[in-house]
């Protein structure tokens, strides 16, 4: 229904409708379109065609700044799309958009004074539209079907990508984050398309890379294995040719509402409207864990987030630096450039970084490898297209950044290796084997053979007389314990001295230990945490303890140990372990607890028979004990002590059920004026990690206070974070609870095994605070003495708390393990430790 439209259909009507439908007309007109003659003041909107959009004046979450903007006009949640003036937000609601004098998009304050605009435009009366898809766009008044567009918001996206739009290598601007909720100006992050060597979308932080989606290879991006099934829902396109390159999505099914946001926490988030609980869901969001992270191995190193090392080297390279990934890997033996080397094939990869790759599209990848080992400065070689065959040629001159493994879904690189670091079965190619270099090769592999035979033989010696003096050592430690062991007698003690109080920790023997605990045998064994055995003893004085055999390879170091000792010993509070005594000898490291005769709270709430001992009012003293103890830790003990690993398996119970927080493994001590650290070191359990822990590597009492928040949506719903099977396709257990909570339906959310125990209001106020506890954002949660006395108080107004965090679906991979344990007592969520240094 534009002008054009009109004036032909005029000529066929009689002149008395003509009054009639020009006034019809110019009302349809004020909805979609805006003219010289019709401006839109603060409090006036577009609203597209179909009702799907509307544009006009807003304010973002408490704030009271004006933005002119995109939002859904259809969704009770405001969710703005798009924002014009986001460089100089108006103070206040005197806003005015308009076509300006040359014909541009025009924007004013009270004092008509421009706030944005666009450019002047060629045509004689242009006039803005803005479309059910969204886009905003400025047009010649006759051209009704968009044929020369002059300006599309669709060209300058703000943070958040809809179908239709593209990453274009003529906008280079991409997506930016706002700087808050409240907040729509320039945030930290950007996602743009990097045109350079194969094009790839780039997530920028302050001045660094964050985050790579991968180069697009003829399927999907090469870095989101995940696409694959993301075909049913997306069209995607990838296009590259001499005027542009850009890559765009489209939806099949037009009436599914779905959008891409960069988060002002630097996390791309895609969103689809859920119709029947009204809200968003998350469909996917990157990065997802610490892989994800730019170059988190260096040049050369790999990673792989199920793995517990995290990163390892390209075989054939080995690391540059101990304890700091950042530096890398390097090769072991050099290269000697020519037909000498050879390549290997790595399989199931993300592309490294390609912006710095050479693309030859044209080229097969047998000629790929031959220019490849023609040219001494190549490192590696991959087809740049996958789709049908494999075709085209990508090749590297410099290191490889940013690589990681994919169970499924990843790629062949070939990476070039020196003759010597080759084995027999890579390198195929029967032209690059020459027969000199064959017999070298055996040569060397004799050598190697003969040479590791003799070391093993002198490491067995050395052995052999290291555990013969160490047996000695028992011995003679036995003969000491047997004389008369006590709480005093055959072990020194050592005093932490804190200030005001000393802690007194016994020492003791290995003997001793080994008398307590019948040689570690299996009837004692209590079970395996994360970090070794727990057996349980009994001392010569009749009382019952716990120790915690920490193994070799469990990744407790001397330093965790000596961190755990001291932590804990200056520690007393009836919500946590007691730690009675240590003993460290040779390479033996042991810590002495009292000994909890109910386990770990998981091995009780999970279990279908013994879950039903706990009641409401059982569970509900667990709740208050544990806030009680992380109050504790947060505010009353002399140290602010921050736990990073809660979760249900660290939840031990006494005789009367009384919940005390163990394993200080990982804790941290907080300066008191401290908000928020770093580390490059993260640990702890997927499913109990906040978004920005796992991610980035912050963590503040925040941290503790998210993990307390699941174990409460634990503890009411009976149900296991990691084992958390869809229920009506909600993505996890918090998800599903939120999900409940905001339908109104909580209730639901309560443990069958129950019954009707519970009392409704205290239930639904434990909910609430534990949806608040997992917040996406941190300084949304609330600290431990809020939640103490929103817990303790019924008079207390609770705010309502946001969405919670999405948590990545890797925490299955090891979820599905324990969940097939549900029920033995066992089972035990791994604690995951990424060492990177610090
Ligand atoms: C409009 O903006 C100009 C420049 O920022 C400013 O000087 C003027 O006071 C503003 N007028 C109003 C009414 O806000
Ligand atoms: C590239 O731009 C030129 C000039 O605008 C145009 O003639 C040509 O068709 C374009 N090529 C492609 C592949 O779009
Ligand atoms: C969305 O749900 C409402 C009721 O909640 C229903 O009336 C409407 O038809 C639904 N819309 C779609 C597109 O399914
Ligand atoms: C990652 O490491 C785990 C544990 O070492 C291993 O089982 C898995 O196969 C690795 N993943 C890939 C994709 O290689
Ligand atoms: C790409 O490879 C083809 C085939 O080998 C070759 O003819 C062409 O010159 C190469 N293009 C570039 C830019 O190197
Ligand atoms: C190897 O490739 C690089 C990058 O294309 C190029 O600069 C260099 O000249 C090449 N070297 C040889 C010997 O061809
Ligand atoms: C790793 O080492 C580099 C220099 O070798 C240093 O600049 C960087 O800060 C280190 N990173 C961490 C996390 O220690």
């Amino acid at each position: 229904m534009e002008l054009g439209a009109i004036a032909k259909l005029n000529s066929n009507l009689p002149p008395f409708l003509l009054p009639l439908l020009f006034l019809l007309f110019s009302l349809s007109m004020a909805t979609d379109t805006l003219t010289r003659s019709q401006p839109i003041r603060d409090g006036q909107t577009l609203v597209s065609a179909r009702g799907i959009f509307e544009l006009g004046f807003f304010s973002p979450g408490g704030s009271t700044h004006r933005y002119l903007g995109i939002w859904y006009k259809h969704i009770p949640v405001q969710t703005v799309v798009w924002v014009a003036n986001r460089a100089s937000p108006l103070p206040d609601r005197t806003g005015l958009l308009r076509v300006g004098p040359a014909g541009e998009l025009l924007l004013t304050n009270g004092s008509n004074h421009p706030i944005w605009s666009t450019d002047p435009v060629p045509f004689s009366r242009s006039v803005g539209q803005l479309l059910d898809s969204g886009n905003f766009v400025l047009r010649d008044a006759a051209d009704t079907l968009l044929v020369a567009v002059a300006w599309q918001s669709f060209h300058c996206p703000t943070d958040t990508w809809l179908p239709g739009m593209r990453f274009s290598s003529r906008f280079p601007l991409g997506l930016t984050s706002w700087k808050s909720s409240a907040d729509a100006t320039f945030g930290d992050y950007t996602v743009r398309l990097d045109e350079n060597g194969l094009p790839q979308l780039i997530l920028w932080g302050r001045s660094s890379p964050v985050y790579r989606t991968g180069p697009w290879n003829g399927l999907r991006l090469s870095g989101t294995p995940e696409m694959k099934s993301y075909k049913s829902l997306f069209t995607y396109a990838f296009v590259s040719n001499e005027n542009e390159s850009y890559y765009e999505h489209e939806l099949n099914d037009p009436s599914i509402i779905t959008r891409l946001v960069l988060e002002q926490t630097g996390e791309l988030q895609r969103f689809i409207w859920v119709n029947e609980t009204q809200s968003w869901r998350v469909y996917w969001s990157a990065p997802k864990d610490q892989c994800d992270m730019y170059g988190r191995c260096g040049p050369f190193g790999v990673c792989n987030s199920t793995s517990k090392a995290v990163c390892k080297c390209v075989e054939g390279f080995k690391r540059r630096s101990a304890g700091n990934w950042t530096a890398g890997c390097a090769r072991r033996t050099g290269l000697s450039c020519g037909n000498r080397d050879g390549f290997r094939r790595v399989t199931g990869l993300k592309l490294p970084d390609t912006s710095t790759a050479i693309v030859n599209r044209s080229m097969e990848l047998e000629e790929c490898r031959r220019v490849c080992l023609a040219n001494c400065s190549c490192v590696a070689y991959t087809a740049a297209d996958i789709s049908g065959g494999v075709t085209g040629c990508v090749y590297w001159v410099d290191d490889l950044m940013d690589l990681r493994e994919f169970p499924s879904g990843g790629q062949d690189v070939y990476v070039r290796l020196a003759a010597s670091e080759l084995d027999e079965d890579d390198d195929d190619d029967p032209k690059l084997h020459v027969p000199a270099d064959k017999n070298k090769l055996i040569i060397i592999i004799v050598a190697t053979i003969c040479f590791s035979l003799f070391f093993l033989q002198l490491c067995l010696y050395i052995l052999w007389k290291k555990k013969l003096q160490e047996k000695a050592k028992i011995e003679k430690s036995e003969s000491l314990s047997l004389l008369g062991f006590g709480a005093n007698a055959a072990h020194s003690s050592m005093s932490i001295d804190d200030g005001n109080s000393s802690a007194d920790l016994s020492r003791l023997s290995l003997g001793a230990i080994a008398v307590a605990t019948d040689n570690f045998s299996e009837e004692n064994k209590l079970g395996e945490g994360g970090f070794g055995q727990v057996y349980k003893g009994k001392l010569p004085n009749g009382q019952e303890v716990a120790i915690k055999r920490l193994s070799d390879s469990s990744g407790q170091g001397l330093e965790e140990f000596k961190n755990e000792v001291m932590l804990i010993a200056r520690l007393q509070h009836m919500n946590l372990v007691r730690l009675l005594g240590f003993c460290s000898q040779g390479e033996e490291k042991m810590l002495i607890y009292e000994y909890m005769p109910n386990k770990s709270l998981d091995s009780i709430l999970f279990d279908p028979t013994d879950g039903t001992t706990l009641d409401w009012s059982k569970r509900k003293r667990i709740i208050d004990g544990i806030a009680q103890g992380l109050l504790y830790l947060h505010k009353y003990s002399r140290l602010k002590v921050i736990h990073r690993d809660l979760k249900a398996s660290n939840i031990l119970l006494d005789n009367e059920l009384n919940p005390k927080i163990s394993d200080f493994g990982i804790a941290r001590i907080f300066d008191g004026n401290q908000e928020q650290r770093k580390t490059k070191r993260v640990v702890g359990t997927y499913g109990y990690m906040p978004p920005e822990y796992a991610i980035w590597g912050h963590f503040s009492e925040k941290t503790d206070v998210f993990g307390y928040g699941v174990l409460l949506i634990e503890i009411i719903s009976g149900k296991k974070i990691s084992c958390f099977q869809g229920i009506k396709g909600s993505l996890n257990l918090l998800q599903y609870a939120w999900e409940l909570w905001d339908d109104g339906r909580a209730l639901e959310l309560a443990d069958p095994l129950l019954g009707n125990s519970y009392c409704k209001e205290e239930l639904l106020r434990c909910v609430h605070v534990g949806l608040s506890c997992v917040q996406k954002n941190a300084p949304d949660r609330p600290t431990m003495s809020t939640v103490v006395s929103q817990l303790g108080g019924s008079n207390v107004s609770l705010p309502s708390p946001s969405q919670p965090a999405f948590q990545a679906c890797d925490s299955q991979v090891s979820g599905d393990l324990d969940c097939q344990r549900r029920g033995n007592g066992s089972s035990n969520e791994v604690t995951i430790t990424m060492i990177g240094g610090r």
